[in-house]
């Protein structure tokens, strides 16, 4: 990390609804100086186009392990040679299962696991969802590892309509919990 010009970043976006929230933390992150690419899985498509982030970053999102047409992108080695910590927000049941578990099947789970920086996770999902037992697990495994910080999740409004522990953290926190990590 260079003070003055700021941190390389990865946000890692996944498929929850709470999605739309990530082009904040992306623009609260440019905000604070850091270069920030956006690395988006199938199921994150889903809920943000990646022209969304691409306008807001400038550069194109990565999306894909196998990009069609041998479209010239990062892969996930050559992110984890570029970055200074690595963000998912939001974070899903389904992400923090193939972390916690060593599965690598796309680019981010690939890039998660070929990253040594600082990782961060900030999960949003269904207070039930975030309740059980194998995500429980999952999680205790992760926050076991050196270098994994947990943001959230916190009580508030779901999806759902319910008033219960689910929901993604704020982005400001968010956008500071990482700034922290890349400043020391
Ligand atoms: C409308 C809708 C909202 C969803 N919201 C969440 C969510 O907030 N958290 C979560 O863990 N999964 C959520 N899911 C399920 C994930 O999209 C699904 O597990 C997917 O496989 C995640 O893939 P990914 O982890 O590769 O992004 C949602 C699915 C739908 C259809």
């Amino acid at each position: 990390m260079n003070e003055q010009t700021g941190a390389n970043i990865i946000l890692g976006v996944t498929g929850s609804i709470a999605a739309y929230k990530a082009p904040s933390i992306l623009r609260g992150l440019m905000e604070r100086g850091h270069r920030v690419r956006v690395v988006m899985t199938v199921a994150a498509q889903q809920f943000v186009h990646p022209t969304t982030f691409r306008a807001l970053c400038g550069h194109p999102v990565i999306t894909a392990l196998f990009p069609p047409n041998s479209q010239v992108e990062l892969r996930h080695v050559e992110l984890a040679d570029w970055v200074d910590a690595l963000a998912i927000a939001p974070c899903t049941a389904n992400f923090i299962g193939k972390a916690a578990n060593g599965l690598a099947d796309d680019i981010l789970s690939c890039a998660w696991m070929a990253c040594d920086c600082p990782k961060l996770i900030a999960p949003a999902m269904n207070d039930r969802m975030w309740a059980s037992p194998p995500v429980q697990t999952n999680c205790e495994t992760l926050r076991l590892q050196t270098g994994v910080h947990f943001i959230g999740p916190v009580e508030g409004g779901l999806a759902s309509g319910k008033q219960a522990i689910g929901r993604l953290a704020p982005v400001s926190e968010i956008v500071d919990a990482i700034h922290s990590v890349v400043t020391g």
